[in-house]
């Protein structure tokens, strides 16, 4: 199977997670979009989705499903994402689509994050996917700075993209995160850092990881 099967696999097995007549939190992202075109084959049968993107939110819209605001919202049972790396505890890097501030948004609705993946995102310690780190645009090359001094790690601005809202993306390479959670409340304090890709606070509670040998749920 390819890569983008793999996708479409899990992102149809999250169906099974959806909690009828509820409101469903999105994610972003290829994974995501097979969720969501699996999404409309139910749509009658949930309250509508809380989005955490414009894409997703467009194409959400396109099924005909209902998109709330966030701040309307108390809570959530699910919350439903891809990732770019995730480890044995559920710790994950995100960002790689630019979406991680309003994705840890609506993870925080939620009561249960489920991750769905395929087989290439599981790593034993995360890092070796360049982590993206959403700053105020006045803030980058300091943040970028602290990077090199805390923890050695290498920078770069993302050139071209400019988040959903309207801040710029660091992608930090050469790191080895062993203490996800740690690194994530000390990186959250720097001034001018809006969002780091690090999911610890918001792990998944439930990973469904396609594999050639089909869907396996982590967790
Ligand atoms: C977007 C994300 C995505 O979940 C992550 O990049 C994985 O994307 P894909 O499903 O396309 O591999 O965090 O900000």
């Amino acid at each position: 199977m390819t890569q983008d099967e793999l996708k479409a696999l899990v992102g149809r097995a999250a169906l099974d997670h959806v909690v009828l007549g509820s409101v469903v939190g999105v994610g972003t992202g290829s994974t995501v979009n097979h969720f969501i075109d699996a999404l409309a084959t139910i749509k009658d049968r949930i309250a509508g989705a809380v989005s955490s993107s414009v894409k997703s939110t467009e194409r959400l819209q396109a099924h005909g499903i209902t998109v709330l605001d966030a701040s309307t919202v108390e809570r959530l049972p699910v919350y439903i994402d891809g990732a770019d790396e995730i480890d044995g505890r559920g710790n994950m890097i995100k960002g790689g689509g630019a979406a991680l501030t309003r994705e840890k948004i609506v993870a925080d609705l939620a009561e249960r994050f489920v991750c769905i993946v395929d087989a290439s995102k599981r790593v034993e310690v995360l890092g070796a996917y360049p982590l993206p780190v959403e700053v105020i645009p006045m803030a980058a090359a300091q943040v970028a700075r602290r990077f090199a001094k805390a923890f050695g790690g290498r920078a770069e601005l993302r050139t071209g993209v400019v988040t959903d809202n309207g801040n710029q993306i660091l992608d930090v390479h050469g790191l080895r995160i062993t203490d996800p959670l740690g690194v994530e409340v000390e990186v959250n304090q720097w001034p001018g850092v809006v969002t780091v890709g690090i999911f610890a606070r918001h792990r998944a509670r439930i990973c469904l990881m396609g594999s050639a040998q089909g869907v396996s749920t982590l967790m």
